[in-house]
């Protein structure tokens, strides 16, 4: 179960730390859940989406329109506090950059992650907790 890995356990506790937002968080859990389910398709790094995942929506706390940029200030203090990830930096930015609509990655990462954020609305966990706070849109958008 990706739940239990080190790192997911860890970049959810940051999360939860710095953020915490409810619906960013079951959001999120959605993003991770459907790129790890896409990364191995790809050969691609899971440990990349976990990080990104969790971090690519912080930003929100200071400025909705400008979030993707403000997210990466959050990924530097990630970074500072594991630097064992500092390697991932790279891509795990391209993710958090781009993973907006009009946004155009430059990284499979970036792409994937920009896809996953996109579906995530209509994942199933997401559609209950939205079901849920009763905030359906009847467009399907949140
Ligand atoms: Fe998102």
């Amino acid at each position: 179960m990706i739940e239990e890995k080190e790192i997911y356990i860890l970049a959810k506790k940051f999360f939860e730390e710095e953020y915490g937002n409810e619906r960013t968080r079951i959001h999120s859990a959605c993003v991770i859940d459907l790129a790890v389910k896409a990364a191995p398709f790809f050969d691609l790094d899971e440990e990349v989406f976990i990080i990104a995942g969790w971090i690519h929506d912080m930003g929100r706390k200071i400025d909705a329109d400008t979030h993707p940029e403000k997210s990466i200030a959050f990924l530097d203090k990630f970074l500072e506090a594991n630097p064992e990830y500092k390697a991932k930096r790279e891509l795990i930015s391209d993710c958090i950059l781009h993973h907006g609509r009009r946004k155009l990655p430059t990284t499979k990462y970036g792409k994937i992650m920009q896809l996953c954020d996109a579906a995530s609305l209509k994942h199933q966990t997401y559609k209950d907790y939205l079901k849920k706070v009763g905030k359906i849109n009847k467009k399907g958008k949140n």
